[in-house]
């Protein structure tokens, strides 16, 4: 379709109009489905021009708001801008934007976090109410009226199915050699209809390089020229660098001891510069022909695939630096085939990640000495992002790994502390953590021995000797001996923190 029009279906080009004109067909109190996953596919200038509605209205004493899911978080042109003007009643499932999170942690936004696996089923089931609209960032539109996906899938497919109306934005941005690089699964179903889903590698295609859209549920086309956010990666440092090298150390040993084969298992990697060094460090060891099964296509990945260390990448969206992008469109004909993009529901199936053994890798929050894992809540209160993927991976994983420097805040705060003040993940589903002052393998041990596990490998020296007291003490009060606690202190790492900005023991 290059060099013609993106918009090939005859109805369709006539349902073309403004953004401003396409936001005023969006009502009060709607519930609109919005494509976009961690800032790839969002649409990006009918939430503008709605913000810029709902902004006069608010500013003039009304109350014009709505709810808003997606697939995960989006962009400021979407999250921000309708944050800012206090028009988002209620967000779901994931979000990342600065303005979104003041206003939930200042109780003006409702917020439900689910896990990314399972939005689109609570949408077929009907709880969450009725979807009236879906806005959708697509690359094209096929004479027949599908739709050529953009950077990510998400929970596309789902809100086409479910919404009343839709909203194409058709951005010319999006590289139209992306079409075929997709996988949409329709063999989805609620139970008790529900059938295995016969996905046995990450490089099987079940499905179909386009998203069907009835063209009668389409109120409007808009044509948009953006591109999707791209923020920059930091050259991995000490820290994360130390934090890779452990992790490679350990799947050495895991090759070695023969309970991974040489090319790995499937690798899942959260987003962040934690997760990128480990596969810079993957780039640069022997191994070779590793798969991933994970949510978005990062920098570290297209250059493994470049490299030929990763033969094959399965995910539900990108999350590509400007640089990243810039390889990614220059050579596009490489990764063609080399990646399948899926819709969300699919790329953090829980049924596919046990099938497959994936190695997960996510960052946390804090930990505590029992391995319990706290990736949501700043002090336990204030939400951060959301769980995202992390719950669908670590609970599902072969392997389970959680990263994170042994400290935030400067010093300030230990990551590793007596009690999490939120839970997330369980001790039961977090099997190895990693911080830059070594990895503690959790897998077979009771709570004492990974109290002292985690104390010994994972704890930054200034924080060490306290958490040993605690432990000690705990062992010795005479209260419970399976996870031995003083719940009166527990938390306290944090009210002090919270009094004196500092969790050290003065
Ligand atoms: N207590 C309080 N604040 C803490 C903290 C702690 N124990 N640990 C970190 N922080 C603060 C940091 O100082 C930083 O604050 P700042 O932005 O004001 O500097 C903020 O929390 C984020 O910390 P950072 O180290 O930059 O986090 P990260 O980029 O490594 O991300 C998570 C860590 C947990 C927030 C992130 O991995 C996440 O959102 N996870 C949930 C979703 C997920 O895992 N998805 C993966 C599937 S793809």
């Amino acid at each position: 379709m290059s060099g013609i029009s993106r918009i090939q279906c005859p109805v369709l080009r006539n349902r073309i109009m403004t953004a401003e004109q396409a936001a005023e067909l969006i009502p009060n109190g709607a519930t609109v489905g919005m494509s976009g996953f961690t800032g790839a596919g969002y649409p990006k200038a009918v939430p503008q021009a709605l913000a810029e509605r709902i902004g006069k209205i608010n500013q003039d004493g009304g109350r014009f708001r709505i709810n808003i899911w997606t697939g995960a978080s989006t962009a400021p042109e979407l999250d921000g801008a309708l944050a800012e003007v206090d028009g988002i009643e209620m967000r779901l499932p994931f979000q990342t934007d600065p303005i979104c999170r003041n206003r939930i942690n200042d109780g003006r936004m409702d917020y439900v976090d689910y896990h990314l696996s399972e939005v689109s089923q609570y949408a077929w089931s009907g709880f969450l109410g009725k979807m009236n609209l879906a806005i959708i960032e697509v690359a094209g539109i096929r004479e027949d009226g599908s739709l050529i996906p953009s950077s990510s899938i998400g929970n596309n497919k789902t809100w086409i199915e479910q919404a009343d109306h839709i909203i194409l934005e058709v951005n010319d941005r999006q590289n139209i050699r992306l079409e075929g690089m997709h996988d949409v699964y329709y063999g989805t179903a609620l139970p008790p209809d529900r059938k295995p889903i016969q996905l046995t590698s990450p490089s099987d295609r079940i499905g179909e390089q386009y998203m069907q859209c009835p063209p009668e549920k389409v109120i409007a086309v808009v044509e948009t020229s953006a591109p999707d956010r791209n923020s920059p990666f930091k050259a991995p440092d000490e820290v994360s660098k130390k934090i890779a090298d452990h992790i490679l150390e350990f799947l050495e040993r895991e090759i070695d001891a023969g309970r991974l084969p040489k090319n790995l298992l499937p690798i899942q990697s959260g987003v962040g510069n934690i997760p990128n060094a480990v596969l810079e460090g993957l780039d640069a060891g022997p191994h070779k022909n590793l798969t991933a099964y994970t949510e978005v296509i990062q920098d570290g990945m297209l250059k493994m695939l470049k490299s030929g260390t990763l033969s094959i990448a399965s995910a539900t969206a990108f999350s590509l630096s400007p640089d990243g992008i810039k390889e990614f469109d220059e050579n596009i004909e490489l990764y063609r085939d080399k990646i399948i993009l899926r819709q969300q529901d699919l790329s953090n199936h829980p049924e596919i990640i046990r099938r497959l053994g994936i190695i997960a890798m996510n960052g946390l929050i804090e930990a505590d000495i029992y391995g319990n894992v706290n990736s949501t809540h700043l002090m336990g209160t204030r939400m951060m992002n959301g769980i995202g993927g992390s719950g669908d991976f670590a609970r599902n994983a072969y392997l389970s790994i959680f990263v994170t420097p042994s400290i935030a805040k400067d010093g300030a705060i230990s990551s590793i502390v007596p009690m999490v003040s939120h839970v997330d993940h369980t001790e039961h589903d977090v099997k190895i953590i990693v911080t830059e002052q070594g990895l503690a393998d959790l897998r077979g041990l009771s709570p004492r021995q990974r109290a002292k596990t985690i104390i010994q490998n994972c704890v930054h020296p200034d924080y060490r000797s306290d958490l040993i007291s605690y432990f000690e003490r705990a062992c010795n009060s005479g209260r419970g001996m399976h996870t031995p606690h003083l719940l009166g202190e527990a938390l306290s790492w944090h009210q002090r923190f919270e009094e004196t900005g500092s969790m050290k023991n003065s």
